[in-house]
């Protein structure tokens, strides 16, 4: 994770980042505070990313690389706004004893648009990672990568809209993919969770599971109210400044797998 030191909204890079709407910075670090203390308090180690000023979107820290098997493939930014973040995280890993450590050729945003599930490694395309970054992914990997078109600029990035809850079990609004990509889903996942468009409004999907704990923003009760009939224990989290820029929980939560 990476504390919220120069968090704000300053550019628009995605649709809800608005810079005229005043973000409050003491706010932003007490609800990101409060993510991190979760998982101190559910016995998951947290790494600290140092932030770097004039970055402001640094906090969310699952974009800068993407790690399976200690193996770290990192990112390239497609927005100039964000690029200097890239750098930052490698140093990180190769600092903490990651040896294979691949930079990238091609436009990828980490967790943003890559999830890992048990099976596969799903890529979302269509906003920010490049058509091409599935093959470099599945090439680095060795792990069969979807390919999934995101349709609605709400959703630009997969973990959006779609989160793993344990193994091959995902949740997924399915209006943000398009009808190929909808009908690969329904095969490969047939048991998911489907999400509303009210879940998916509320940023609902943009969780962190550990298999039992499903960390997710406090005011998707509905979401909530389905995960723990699937036996799932749902944490509601505020993170309300930080929805200013387009991230909640899993934003800003790098999985160290
Ligand atoms: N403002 C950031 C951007 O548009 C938000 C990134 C959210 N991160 C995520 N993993 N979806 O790039």
């Amino acid at each position: 994770m990476c504390r919220p030191t120069h968090f704000t909204v300053t550019y628009s890079i995605n649709p809800w980042m608005d810079p005229r709407k005043p973000v409050d910075p003491d706010l932003a670090l007490a609800q990101w505070e409060d993510l991190r203390d979760r998982y101190l308090s559910l016995g998951h180690t947290v790494h600290l990313l140092d932030p770097v000023p004039g970055l402001p979107d640094m906090v969310f820290a699952a974009n800068g690389a993407t790690v399976i098997d200690g193996r770290v493939l990192g990112a390239r930014f497609a927005n100039a706004q964000r690029q200097r973040e890239a750098p930052a995280h490698l140093d990180w890993y190769r600092d903490h004893g990651y040896t294979q450590v691949h930079e990238p050729e091609h436009v990828n945003e980490g967790e943003g648009d890559f999830v890992v599930t048990r099976s596969w490694l799903l890529s979302g395309q269509g906003f920010r990672n490049s058509p091409l970054a599935s093959a470099e992914a599945q090439e680095f990997f060795g792990r069969p990568t979807i390919s999934l078109e995101l349709v609605n600029p709400r959703y630009y990035h997969l973990d959006t809209a779609l989160a793993v809850l344990d193994g091959d079990l995902v949740m997924y609004y399915p209006a943000a993919f398009s009808p190929g990509s909808q009908a690969v889903l329904r095969s490969l996942f047939p048991d998911a969770l489907i999400a509303t468009e009210a879940d998916a409004e509320l940023f609902a999907l943009n969780a962190v599971s550990d298999g039992r704990h499903v960390l997710l923003p406090q005011a998707a009760t509905a979401l909530a109210d389905r995960l723990r009939e699937l036996g799932f224990e749902p944490i509601g989290l505020d993170l309300s400044e930080l929805l200013k820029a387009g991230g909640s929980v899993k934003c800003c939560t790098a999985e160290l797998r």
